[in-house]
């Protein structure tokens, strides 16, 4: 056998064997009562686009696209989740402390501001995630009204 069959047949080997471990497994739905949408008013148009653009990331409820059971890309998507949640996790909100919760709204209004959120390399692949300009607008003015009221 050359060489180059013996490269190509060992990498198709890796590659196959990287797909016995995937990690699709951020997926639980429930709700509960320190879930963002229940401790804020959040309207409908705001939770539209934590949805599309946030919660995949954010939020114990990850809506997983199809390359996720696709090795190594969905072992990047794991990771994103991982670090995402650690930093700010929508479905545990309520349980932060009121600080704690002032911050995040304001970081996550800093995010939108600055483009930072969601991550470029994210939005490549899921374009419908990117932030409009109308829609950065919605998000900030809710998010500042929001902690404002919360200073108060
Ligand atoms: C593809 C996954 C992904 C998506 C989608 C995503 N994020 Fe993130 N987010 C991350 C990761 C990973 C980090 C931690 C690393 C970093 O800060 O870049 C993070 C960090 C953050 C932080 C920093 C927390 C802090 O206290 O400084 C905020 C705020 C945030 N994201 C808000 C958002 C908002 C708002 C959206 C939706 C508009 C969003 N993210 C969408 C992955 C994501």
């Amino acid at each position: 056998m050359s060489w180059k069959k013996t490269i190509l047949l060992t990498l198709s080997a890796m590659f196959i064997s990287l797909q016995f471990y995937p990690l699709a497994d951020n997926d639980d739905k429930r709700v509960t009562s320190v879930h963002f949408t229940r401790v804020y008013a959040v309207p409908e148009n705001v939770q539209a686009i934590l949805k599309k653009s946030c919660y995949n990331c954010h939020s114990n409820s990850t809506n997983y696209p199809w390359y996720a059971y696709v090795q190594p890309a969905g072992w990047f998507l794991a990771s994103h989740i991982k670090e995402g949640k650690s930093e700010l996790n929508l479905s545990e909100f309520g349980g932060y402390s009121p600080r704690r919760q002032r911050s995040k709204l304001k970081s996550m209004a800093g995010s939108i501001r600055d483009g930072s959120m969601p991550i470029s390399s994210y939005t490549m692949i899921h374009r419908n995630a990117r932030l409009r300009e109308p829609e950065k607008k919605i998000m900030l003015d809710w998010l500042n009204t929001t902690r404002q009221a919360l200073t108060k």
